[in-house]
């Protein structure tokens, strides 16, 4: 069994010792719980569960706490993709729910498995999903004083189960003052992707990732015998070009582990099958 998790960037120009540290206690303590959960249940399963738990931690930037468009409002994206049936759902700009990523779940049952904007918030509440704001006093603050926020990012989970199944899911509040309409990477194949032989979730600036088609690439090379390392390795060159703004999380159908990022630095914590790692 393997688990990894990410809460997008952090910067130390722009974030302190003590932030730094409260995120790698919440990982690691996600990590833990989405650990033993996953002991008695499937890698989609605790994908979902787990991106929930970064969801509800206002540390980062998905679900509560999740930055402020530039019209002043909070619009959502999250993306589930089952590495078994290789069948994805995703959620896009979606209003005044508490879990974005329950959505991506409900989607999976559905014809219609991504939705966006208006018919989001209209299939949330028509699935009982009760109204919830995600503003928090710091994102409001941030946002008043027209300043880039601290939890830049977004947030993801990829899970290899006992059964040797692999799922993503990843989140996010998007990247704070864009233009209302704006569709980040995070649940599109670019920025969450799963088969039978690998999972991948992204996080940075959602325009980077979406033209390097991060997530899929990554995992098309490993399908095509290319080690994980070698593969992160060439897809994350391939960016340098236009100096793509990127990190990303991957685990293989036989256990390897693996992440990189383009600039300093990813927070991310895993479990590579023996003990926790945590960003340093
Ligand atoms: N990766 C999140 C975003 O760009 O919105």
């Amino acid at each position: 069994m393997r688990i990894l998790i990410h809460g997008g960037f952090f910067s130390e120009s722009s974030q302190s010792k003590e932030t730094k540290e409260k995120k790698q206690k919440a990982l690691l303590n996600i990590l833990d719980l989405g650990k033993s959960y996953l002991k008695n249940h499937s890698a989609i399963e605790t994908v979902i569960y787990t991106a929930t738990l970064l969801e509800d931690d206002p540390l980062f930037n998905a679900g509560t706490g999740s930055q402020i468009q530039s019209d002043g409002k909070i619009r959502m994206s999250a993306a589930l993709m089952n590495g078994l049936d290789q069948k994805f759902s995703g959620v896009i700009n979606v209003e005044n729910v508490k879990n974005p990523i329950i959505i991506a779940q409900m989607l999976m049952k559905e014809e219609d498995r991504v939705l966006g904007g208006a018919g989001a918030s209209q299939y949330a509440e028509n699935a009982g999903l009760p109204f919830y704001s995600t503003e928090t006093p710091e994102r409001k603050q941030e946002f008043l004083a027209k300043k880039e926020s601290s939890g830049t990012g977004t947030i993801g989970c990829v899970v290899l189960d006992s059964q040797g199944r692999l799922a993503a899911a990843t989140s996010t509040g998007g990247k704070g003052f864009e233009i209302p309409g704006r569709i980040s990477d995070s649940a599109t194949i670019a920025g969450n992707y799963a088969n039978e032989y690998c999972a991948i979730s992204c996080t940075g600036v959602g325009e980077d990732i979406v033209s390097a088609g991060l997530a899929t690439k990554i995992v098309t090379r490993v399908t095509d015998g290319m080690s994980l390392k070698d593969a992160f390795n060439k897809s994350f060159k391939e960016m340098q070009s236009h100096d793509g703004f990127a990190g990303a999380i991957g685990v293989t159908k036989n256990g390897d582990i693996y992440f990189q990022e383009s600039h300093p630095n990813i927070v991310f914590a895993a479990f590579n099958g023996i003990e926790n790692i945590v960003f340093s």
